[in-house]
């Protein structure tokens, strides 16, 4: 995690409550998760999550939506008043435009479509780390690391598009090509400006690709975590890119040459692993063709 958020968040810190009415589902992400070293609980339905809730406070609730009895919907809504600090994830089997467009209005910060790999699981849980240690950081620190020019031109998108429906988008556009990428503290500006919650602001800039929350070098590399990838072994073309970078996901290298992020599918699966440099796709991706594909951009 990088220092302007704060103090790092340990992973064992980090209380996870997952709801999930497939066993299997809970069973997988206890294994995932404990594996992260985080401290992650499963329960079986809505009903025994706001009693396991009401007792104690969670870093994040990752949820699935259709559940009988008390649906996913339902229990973000109940959490959204009893326990806001909550960061909520909702896992979900083939999710619709409209049931995601559900869930990002009530307020989730991501979603896990189902099936997930071991790596989308872990990558998304990262990210919602980050989001609950940003947006606690961003109450105590004042804007003062952006130029005060910088923060006068978003007010002015932000007045521009005020009230309009469906600004949240082009706002965050135009955020992003003025600070280059969209860390919290942009956002909770953003949401504070078009009146709503720095959650919903989240859910927008993790739901769409072309949105970074972390400055991107000169090239962007982008991995691909799915599953076709997963099982061709993109983590080993992972781990030497990183190797060779000396950089982690959603880090620059020191000469700001290049970036690394992860991606869930590229929609390029029949030549998994594959990898995205800027616009150029590279399918059947080994280690061994690490070095001669970064060379293309030295
Ligand atoms: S899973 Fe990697 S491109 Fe689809």
């Amino acid at each position: 995690m990088d220092e302007q958020k704060g103090e790092p968040l340990m992973s064992e810190d980090v209380k996870i409550l997952v709801v999930d009415d497939e066993s299997i589902v809970i069973k997988s992400c206890m294994t995932v998760l404990k594996s992260g070293g985080y401290n992650a609980e499963g329960v079986l339905s809505g009903r025994e999550a706001m009693q396991k809730m009401e007792e104690t406070p969670y870093d994040l609730l990752f949820t699935d939506l259709k559940m009988p009895e008390i649906d996913g919907i339902t229990l973000i809504q109940w959490i959204k008043k009893k326990r806001p600090e909550t960061g909520v994830v909702v896992i979900t089997g083939y999710p619709s435009q409209e049931t995601i467009r559900d869930a990002l209005d009530v307020g989730i910060i991501d979603y896990v479509p189902k099936p997930f790999t071991p790596a989308v699981l872990l990558d998304v849980t990262r990210r919602a780390v980050e989001w609950v240690k940003g947006t606690t950081a961003v109450e105590q620190k004042p804007q003062d690391e952006f130029p005060p020019s910088m923060l006068q031109e978003i007010d002015r998108v932000i007045q521009q598009y005020k009230g309009k429906p469906g600004s949240s988008i082009p706002v965050l556009q135009r955020c992003q090509e003025i600070v280059g990428y969209l860390p919290p503290q942009i956002q909770k500006i953003v949401a504070r400006g078009l009146k709503t919650s720095a959650a919903e602001i989240h859910s927008v800039v993790s739901f769409y690709s072309f949105f970074t929350m972390k400055p991107r070098g000169d090239h962007n590399i982008r991995i691909c975590l799915g599953t076709a990838c997963y099982v061709k072994r993109v983590e080993e073309v992972l781990s030497k890119i990183k190797n060779s970078l000396k950089i982690d996901v959603g880090e620059v290298t020191e000469d700001k040459k290049f970036s690394i992020e992860t991606v869930r599918c590229l929609g390029a699966c029949g030549l998994a692993p594959v990898m995205v440099i800027d616009e150029e796709t590279y399918g059947a991706m080994t280690p061994k063709k690490v070095p001669e594909v970064l060379a293309e951009y030295s």
